[in-house]
């Protein structure tokens, strides 16, 4: 156990599955064994509301950053495998307003805790701003959920650009792979854009090569679902496309650091 991965879920577009995939592989990790740390750098806290975490009067992601709040004081454990560093609504009010020179607060306070997890998985919201930047900083890649609709390309294409431009922040970020999501083979043009993603799989792109994981998380109603009603894909709905889609993500995850 230790020295943690850290994988940042990103996308400029919202509703491609940031949370949804974020959440998914942390379940599929905690499944495997691996104990995992969720921070929930999106502003609008989806991943702390869905585990049911009240953030009144708790140390926040927001504290951790504006109040110089250790990193120790902000994580919720409940022993369950996975710990939540909680997001704040807060900071979605004053995301503008924070000073560049907080930029790396979460790159250091994330070094303190790295050798206590295996996976640390950061959950942002889509644009380019404050919170975005800081998990630029902090993470050792991006994986970046896509769906198969129109300008999917032209939207992997931004991501690819704002990862180039942010490399001043983190020297060493890696693109982990391009995640497709809602993946439904029936439709026509949907295995249209699967083969051709395929053939883009290892060409350059900016700076980075492409990778696509062989895994996609199919569409599974289950996914919205347990969402709703703040159930756990791994117990709730085992056996779930959702399910077998995030343990086979997790499994092709490892087999790829393994290789280097
Ligand atoms: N594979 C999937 N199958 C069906 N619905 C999905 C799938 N992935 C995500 N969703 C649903 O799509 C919506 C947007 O997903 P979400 O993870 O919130 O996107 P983002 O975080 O990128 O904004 C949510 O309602 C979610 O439940
Ligand atoms: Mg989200």
């Amino acid at each position: 156990m230790g020295n943690a991965i850290t994988i940042m879920f990103t996308n400029q577009k919202g509703g491609v599955g940031k949370t949804s995939t974020c959440l998914g592989l942390a379940e599929a990790f905690r499944y495997m064994g691996r104990k995992v740390l969720l921070v929930d750098c999106d502003p609008q806290a989806n991943t702390t509301s869905s585990f049911q975490v009240d953030t009144d009067g708790i140390a926040t992601l927001y504290d951790l950053i504006v109040n110089r709040e250790p990193i120790e004081n902000c994580i919720i454990s409940n022993g369950d495998g996975i710990d939540i560093l909680p997001g704040d609504k807060v900071l979605k009010a004053q995301e503008d307003m924070i000073g560049p020179e907080k930029i790396t607060r979460l790159q250091h306070e994330l070094k303190k805790v790295k050798n206590v997890y295996d996976y640390i998985l950061i959950d942002t919201n889509p644009g380019t701003g404050f919170c975005v930047k800081a998990s630029f900083a902090a993470a050792d890649g991006a994986i970046i959920p896509l769906n198969f609709e129109k300008y999917a390309i032209d939207g992997l294409a931004d991501v690819m650009r704002t990862m180039d431009s942010f490399r001043d922040l983190n020297e060493d970020f890696k693109l982990f792979g391009v995640l497709i999501n809602k993946l439904d083979m029936r439709m026509g043009d949907q295995r249209q854009a699967n083969d051709q993603f395929e053939k883009m799989n290892g060409q350059k792109m900016g700076d980075q090569i492409l990778h696509v994981f062989d895994t996609k998380i199919r569409t599974d109603q289950t996914i919205p679902k347990a969402q709703t009603r703040d159930e756990s894909i791994f117990e709730n709905y085992k056996g779930s496309k959702a399910q077998q889609d995030f343990l086979a993500l997790a499994e092709e995850f490892e087999e790829e650091i393994k290789n280097g």
